[in-house]
């Protein structure tokens, strides 16, 4: 991406960060609150969990990895009007297109999606008790709905230039009717906190090769950073729909990432290789070790039955409408439609959940 429009994204979400305690405080004042823990985040995250051992047989993971693919490129999620939920079909569309910042050596497997088990290996993961724990512990609640475990696979690049939320969920408008872009623009916004899913995260690696650190900020995007280096069979459990983070280098510091990718290009390992694989000719392979694995649980957290109940029966749910109107009021804009490329332009550019 050119640097005048990262500097760009870095303006308008440094200004919103900004804003944040007074559009909180406007918001409230209209909208009666549906959110599902009610939590409060007085340094912009709640505190993360380390965790030193997440499962007893690690290669088991990197051996789940190996057989399960090939992987898609996560970013085309972001794009277009594909959901997340579209993910699961495993064909995904091909993308026309793509912004050249998107493309990039990372690819995704989703394992469990929704609460249903993809990968029938990896079936073990959804309820471990490491991740179920720390939930707990994080939004001091015992209602933990696990949905989604899927795996990122990077072959060596430079450090991201810029740290980011995840894409987060609200009551009604969530993966499945919404696509990436919306969803984090609800969120960044903090004009959807009456009606936000709290989100736990967990982030485990399985990686012996060079560097590959994860950067986060427990204590709010103005304070210090902190730096997780031990890359193997360890986890940070984070309420990362708040907490900015972002991954270092991986590899050695000269490599660049393959050339002639798209953002259709995928992943997949054979004999002993994992291949870079553009329309069926191979671009690059890599060696098992120098391919970094994360491996990311995500759950739902309610602080008790009803909020549980109001999730599952729709009620206090918005309508993709509603939430659509509701930038339109803050915006003075007349959008009506998720297919609309100027909503979509206008949301990014103004939330985009990155900051450099
Ligand atoms: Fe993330």
């Amino acid at each position: 991406m050119p640097s005048n429009v990262l500097m760009y994204l870095a303006y308008f979400a440094n200004q919103i960060r900004k804003r944040t305690p007074y559009v909180e405080h406007v918001f409230k004042a209209f909208y009666a609150l549906h959110v599902t823990t009610n939590v409060e985040r007085p340094n912009g995250c709640l505190p993360p969990v380390a965790i030193d051992h997440v499962v007893d047989e690690p290669d088991l993971i990197r051996d789940i990895a190996r057989n399960n693919g090939p992987y898609f490129m996560p970013a085309r999620y972001l794009i277009g009007g594909e959901t997340a939920a579209d993910a699961r079909k495993r064909t995904p569309k091909i993308v026309k297109d793509a912004p050249a910042y998107l493309i990039g050596p990372t690819w995704r497997g989703d394992w469990a999606f929704d609460g249903e088990v993809l990968v029938e290996e990896a079936a073990f993961l959804l309820h471990h008790e490491t991740f179920m724990e720390s939930a707990r512990t994080l939004f001091k609640s015992d209602i933990v709905i696990p949905e989604q475990v899927f795996v990122n696979l990077s072959t060596p690049m430079k450090a991201q230039p810029f740290s980011h939320v995840d894409i987060p969920e609200f009551m009604g408008v969530t993966r499945r009717n919404a696509p990436g872009w919306f969803l984090q623009a609800m969120g960044s916004s903090r004009l959807f906190e009456d009606v936000r899913i709290s989100i736990i995260t967990v982030v485990a690696w399985f990686y012996e090769g060079e560097r590959g650190f994860f950067r986060y900020w427990p204590s709010g995007r103005d304070n210090d950073s902190v730096r997780h280096e031990r890359m193997w069979n360890t986890a940070v459990a984070g309420d990362n729909d708040f907490m900015h983070h972002l991954v270092e280098r991986v590899g050695p510091k000269s490599s660049t990432p393959p050339e002639g990718m798209t953002i259709n290009t995928e992943l997949s390992f054979s004999d002993t290789k994992w291949n870079v694989i553009e329309g069926g000719e191979v671009l690059s392979s890599f060696d098992d070790t120098s391919v970094r694995l994360s491996l990311s649980w995500k759950a739902k957290v309610f602080s008790d039955t009803k909020n549980l109940e109001d999730y599952q029966t729709g009620s206090g749910d918005i309508s993709v409408s509603e939430a659509i109107n509701r930038f339109n009021a803050h915006l003075g804009s007349n959008f009506s439609d998720l297919g609309d490329d100027d909503l979509r332009v206008q949301l990014t550019e103004r939330w985009s959940g990155y900051v450099v």
